[in-house]
């Protein structure tokens, strides 16, 4: 996989305190660059995964289940198949695998779907020759269901649970006695909070075009943020080698955890256009991408602290129940961040799980600290209250020196700064007492909260080439999310290797480029970044050899090599042209230090005491994340981030009818993220941070740390402005009034 003579590969076993981006001369990295595929993207000629084209190629709809629990009996296939321009349906369920919790395939299910996991579930595609066409045939595809009893009310079973095996977070943790410390506590909060399901929503539906080639190879055009590992999964889920199997994935619309795994709209198409002899395109509806692919469990989080009367923690308790069908593991992370937040010598961080029958629960951006915040950074608002401390000054009392699990540092930390400095910047110490600021029939709050979520490093690697033309290639099956990976990418080669970006032409999302573990866990910028900048370090070497001058004494600027007083094109160095690949590994550093990016929110509201609707006035955000690769997309980032909080905190509600199963708000006229006149005025700092132990390029993760934590200041803001505390989201104008 990783060519010897031509890999620079590096485990992240012991720090990486000089950094080639500190020494590059060409001056672009963090610069606000616009993104490179923008161009693109606005004038419609990136090609997204349903625009693919190809001569004689059918169109598949997708068939999902009108029950939410039982069995089917039998399909109808002849009475559609008679209907002018179908050609043919596909209900070989056992190939139809699920995704499942971290979005990855579960093994392919045995023959048949026998029993009906929830409503929607996937198990048929009607083949035409149009789109329309086939729409209609799906349409009308009959099923007969033999119906049974399923569990959809999880406030019914919320006695039911079950520990699952640890995951992203370990699914019980027990430190000390919190029941004691409770008991001993000068001040203490016990509070419940509920949050409902979510769906990803990206703007993109799940989509895949499906081409087989002569030599029973598979190239799936699809919308997937680890193309590596999906084709993986697809290959698994199909039964072939992976390496029959490519994904080209080169824009997607957005993935936000729904896109981490193939969903069923891959194997579909694939399996279809297998059986067609024939290019297949399947797009899954909007209603069938709320249904059948993941959803964010709901949760119910009680959180305890206990104090000493200085606001010192001495406990803190999060135990939280997640909601998953009955043969799955993945859980809702809510406590994730809890570990090495705050410290405390007490400490149980707990997750079960009731079983129910709706759609799988897997990740969606930021699981786990993206609701998990929402209640312990409530409960350090009612904490702070109880104490008449100010909410920052409580903060900052319980920020550890070292993880307070694990007896190590952190590998970079600097929390109370992200605080100071974005108190300051938003203009805090004009935050009164709660209830007490009115504007005519608006109640003004302003509200706090702090940001953490884990950083990450995967195994990724890319190759970077240098033209005989000075211009230079970079490949990797890292893809670009709407993040900006692409552009950053190229400001980490355009750094090192002194090529203007302008001259560097980028290839993501195939994976007939090198592996990477592509856009997930907000670890796509730390680990393809280091493997972009592992491969130019090797060409920096290569080409201070053909100069022939020290590494130290070369300096790569604007397309020229400079050195020892002289000074040559660098396409003059490469011949007929120089290649590296870079290979990163997450190496000791994960366990010896403790890693996280950090932050605060600020928000201030406006609840209109009349109506009880919310309005966020503004927001800031304040972030410790390491370097800065680019100013603009690293802010567009922690802007998307903010604006997931405020539909965490006031307007995103995934409901299932408690009696069918049934997906009650299944498209984005009903289901509520934030739209542009919800999005106030926001603001985006960052504290000027670098991170040696993280990886070479000293960055920690971004894109979810922009959620974590923002949901609950908007939260806490409401609670500032009216005096109510919600604890079950979203805050709806009713639970004000
Ligand atoms: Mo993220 S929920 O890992 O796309």
């Amino acid at each position: 996989m990783f060519g010897f003579g031509t890999t620079n590969s590096l485990t992240m076993d012991k720090p990486h305190p000089d950094s080639l981006l500190d020494t590059g001369v060409q001056g672009v990295i963090g610069k606000p660059l616009d993104r490179i595929d923008g161009p693109l993207k606005v004038t419609g000629t990136a090609t997204y995964a349903a625009e693919y084209q190809f001569d004689d190629m059918a169109y598949g709809v997708l068939v999902g289940t009108k029950i939410s629990a039982g069995k089917i009996v039998s399909i109808d296939v002849d009475a559609v198949k008679s209907i002018p321009g179908v050609l043919d349906v596909v209900t070989d369920f056992d190939q139809f695998i699920r995704v499942s919790a971290q979005g990855g395939a579960t093994d392919a299910p045995t023959q048949g779907v026998k029993d009906i996991a929830f409503f929607g579930q996937i198990v048929a595609i009607v083949l035409a020759e149009s789109f329309e066409v086939a729409r209609d045939a799906a349409a009308r595809l009959p099923i007969v269901y033999d119906e049974a009893e399923g569990q959809y009310d999880f406030a019914a079973h919320r006695d039911e649970t079950r520990i699952p095996p640890d995951d992203a977070a370990p699914a019980h943790f027990k430190q000390g006695d919190v029941d004691t410390a409770m008991a001993d506590a000068a001040v203490t909060v016990d509070s419940t909070y509920v949050t409902p399901s979510q769906n990803s929503a990206a703007m993109e539906p799940h989509a895949s075009t499906a081409v087989w080639g002569e030599d029973g190879s598979l190239t799936l055009y699809g919308a997937y943020q680890m193309p590596t590992s999906d084709a993986q999964q697809l290959a698994k889920s199909l039964g072939l080698s992976a390496k029959k199997v490519r994904i080209v994935a080169r824009y997607i619309g957005g993935g936000f955890g729904s896109k981490l795994g193939i969903a069923p709209e891959s194997v579909a198409a694939a399996i279809a256009a297998k059986q067609l002899g024939r290019p297949v395109k399947a797009v899954m509806s909007r209603p069938q991408v709320f249904e059948a692919t993941v959803r964010r469990s709901n949760t119910e989080q009680r959180v305890r602290l206990a104090a000493n009367a200085e606001g010192k923690l001495t406990a803190i308790g999060h135990e939280t129940l997640a909601s998953n069908q009955s043969t799955e593991d993945y859980f809702e992370p809510a406590g994730i961040g809890t570990h090495l937040l705050y410290g405390g010598e007490n400490r149980l961080i707990t997750h079960d799980l009731v079983d129910v029958n709706l759609v799988l629960s897997g990740s969606m951006r930021a699981p786990g600290e993206a609701v998990g915040m929402l209640a312990l950074e409530g409960a350090m608002d009612e904490l702070a209250e109880k104490l008449d401390m100010d909410p920052i000054e409580l903060r900052k009392r319980n920020d550890p020196k070292i993880d307070p699990e694990k007896d190590v540092p952190y590998s970079s930390r600097n929390l109370t700064r992200a605080l100071d400095e974005g108190a300051a910047k938003f203009g805090w110490d004009k935050r009164q007492k709660a209830g007490t600021r009115r504007e005519g029939e608006w109640l003004i709050g302003m509200g706090v909260s702090s940001a953490v979520r884990g950083n990450m490093m995967m195994e990724s690697s890319a190759k970077v080439e240098i033209h005989p033309d000075g211009s230079a290639t970079v490949s990797s099956a890292m893809t670009d999310i709407g993040t900006g990976s692409y552009t950053i990418l190229a400001q980490i080669a355009s750094e090192i290797l002194g090529i203007p970006v302008a001259n560097i032409t980028m290839s993501l999302g195939d994976t007939n480029d090198p592996p990477a573990a592509g856009s997930g866990g907000s670890w796509g910028a730390a680990s393809s970044g280091t493997a972009v900048y592992l491969a130019c370090e090797m060409l920096r070497g290569k080409l201070a050899k053909a100069m022939d001058v020290s590494e130290d004494g070369l300096t790569l600027k604007d397309g020229n090599a400079i050195g020892d007083n002289r000074s040559t094109p660098i396409g003059e160095l490469v011949g007929k042209g120089l290649e590296a690949t870079g290979h990163i590994k997450p190496g000791k550093q994960e366990k010896e230090t403790s890693q996280a990016g950090f932050g605060a929110h600020f928000a201030e509201v406006a609840v209109n005491v009349i109506t009880g609707e919310t309005r966020v006035r503004r927001m800031l955000g304040s972030f410790a994340a390491g370097r800065v690769l680019n100013a603009k997309t690293a802010r567009s980032q922690c802007l998307g981030g903010m604006t997931f909080g405020i539909g965490t905190a006031l307007t995103e509600d995934l409901i299932h009818d408690t009696r069918t199963g049934k997906l009650v708000n299944h498209d984005l006229g009903e289901y509520h993220v934030p739209a542009n006149a919800d999005v106030p005025q926001m603001d985006v700092h960052f504290v000027d941070e670098r991170d040696i132990h993280a990886n070479p390029i000293h960055a920690k993760g971004i894109g979810e740390l922009g959620i974590s934590g923002a949901g609950a200041a908007v939260a806490n803001a409401v609670y500032n402005a009216t005096g109510i505390r919600v604890r079950e989201f979203p805050i709806t104008l009713d639970k004000l009034l």
